[in-house]
């Protein structure tokens, strides 16, 4: 697991997207990162103070010349500054027009601005303001000059505006600034752990095969255990490549997502992936058939019936096994209506997998569209290994800990 946590220092400017702020503390310290807010004098308005400290678990510093270090704690130095020595990058959420302006000609007349300043660590900023503000040639050229000094800024949305008009300027989405702001971090400071720079390969949710331009054939599979495998790979420390059919989660920030559809487009973007990543996880539901000849266009009702042919669906996970280097650790999942050991090993085998997930599908407590799943593990040799229910970001972690566990290290390059 990662060593000391990463941080960051949010300066909450004044304008109405300040509430949004105390989402992105609890989104950001649920992903392990530590918050330290600095709040500008025009930002309390809007800004409730003791639930962001609650939420940090830090005072909100507003003051330049507050705190001062007590007698003793770094007695001497310049106590703002020290707000500064932890924080891995500063982001400023939601930036108004105003500190844009005052980032950019280097003001320095209160706690954030001197702060940023003395800033050397990666800077964003998320714009929020009316759209003829952000437009405006002088707002314009600001955000241009902080550009080119290398901050990076994050747009802002359309939408509703604090006027009651819409247009652009509303704050990023927390789900948008996050998939910014997290790689930067973890550009920024590695997390060590035990898959530290490892390629994993993961493939998730379901695929959907069309049956003519607007119906398909689909699955309940939601993706919650491929992405809850993914943010566990990328917590102990893993380069994460997520492939995943169509779902309704955001991607887990850090990753790399590719979207597709269909098992054959699946199969294609893996086949690409594989010989680079030392680790697949193949967590997806694809199905095994696909339509023989979906109709062009949408089909019509005629009053009769509707055959539809179906072909098989190539294994991916079969394909993908066949052609596996030295090094390579393969992990399958199966979902069966009863856990039958003879049969798991038998498909354990069968698949050419290290290690086979299996879990219950006549149990509607766990599985598919569960966020709860209850899994045994399953090894060629004969091993076998019941998780109890847990909730799926547990079984995530617990899984990849039995990849580490089984003898298997990552390969420092495939050949
Ligand atoms: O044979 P079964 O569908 O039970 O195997 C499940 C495992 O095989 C899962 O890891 C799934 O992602 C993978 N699979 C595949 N290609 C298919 C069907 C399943 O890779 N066409």
């Amino acid at each position: 697991m990662p060593g000391r946590s990463l941080s960051i220092l949010l300066g909450v400017t004044g304008s109405i997207a300040a509430y949004k702020s105390l989402d992105l503390i609890r989104r950001l310290e649920g992903e392990g990162v530590s918050v330290q807010v600095v709040a500008t004098r025009n930002a309390l308005p809007f800004f409730p103070v003791l639930t962001a400290e609650v939420f940090s678990g830090h005072p909100v510093e507003t003051d330049l010349f507050n705190p001062v270090l007590p007698r003793g704690e770094g007695e001497g130095r310049v106590s703002h500054l020290a707000l500064l020595e932890k924080a891995d990058a500063v982001l400023v959420a939601p930036a108004s027009a105003d500190f844009i302006a005052r980032m950019a000609l280097g003001l320095a007349d209160d706690l954030l601005s001197t702060l940023l300043l003395s800033a050397t660590v990666p800077v964003l900023i998320a714009p929020a303001m009316e759209e003829a503000m952000y437009r405006h040639p002088a707002s314009s050229a600001h955000r241009k000059t902080l550009r080119e000094r290398g901050v990076v800024e994050i747009p802002p949305d359309s939408g509703p505006l604090a006027s009651g008009k819409s247009g652009l300027g509303r704050m990023a989405s927390v789900d948008r600034i996050l998939e910014t702001l997290l790689p930067v971090l973890r550009e920024t400071r590695p997390p060590s752990g035990p898959l530290s720079g490892v390629g994993v390969l993961i493939s998730s949710g379901p695929t959907r095969e069309p049956l003519d331009a607007v119906r398909y054939i689909g699955n309940t599979s939601s993706g919650r255990m491929g992405d809850a495998l993914a943010r566990a790979a990328l917590a102990r420390g893993a380069r994460v490549t997520l492939v995943s059919g169509p779902t309704a989660l955001p991607p887990p920030p850090g990753c790399d997502l590719h979207r597709v559809a269909t098992a054959r487009e699946m199969e294609e973007a893996l086949g690409s992936l594989f010989p680079s990543h030392p680790l697949l996880i193949m967590a997806a539901a694809v199905s095994d058939y696909r339509m023989k000849d979906p109709v062009p266009g949408k089909r019509k009702k005629d009053g009769g019936e509707w055959t539809l042919s179906l072909v098989e669906n190539p294994d991916i996970l079969k394909g993908l096994a066949e052609r596996k280097k030295a090094g390579q650790f393969l992990v399958g999942f199966a979902a069966e209506s009863s856990l039958d050991p003879d049969r798991l090993l038998e498909k354990c085998r069968n698949k050419k997998v290290d290690l086979l997930v299996a879990n219950d599908i006549s149990r509607t407590d766990i599985g598919f569209s569960s966020p709860e799943n209850e899994v045994t593990l399953v090894t060629p040799a004969g091993g076998f290994r019941t998780l109890p229910r847990a909730d799926k970001t547990a079984i995530a972690g617990q899984i990849l800990d039995a990849v580490l566990a089984s003898g298997w290290t990552p390969p420092s390059a495939l050949a």
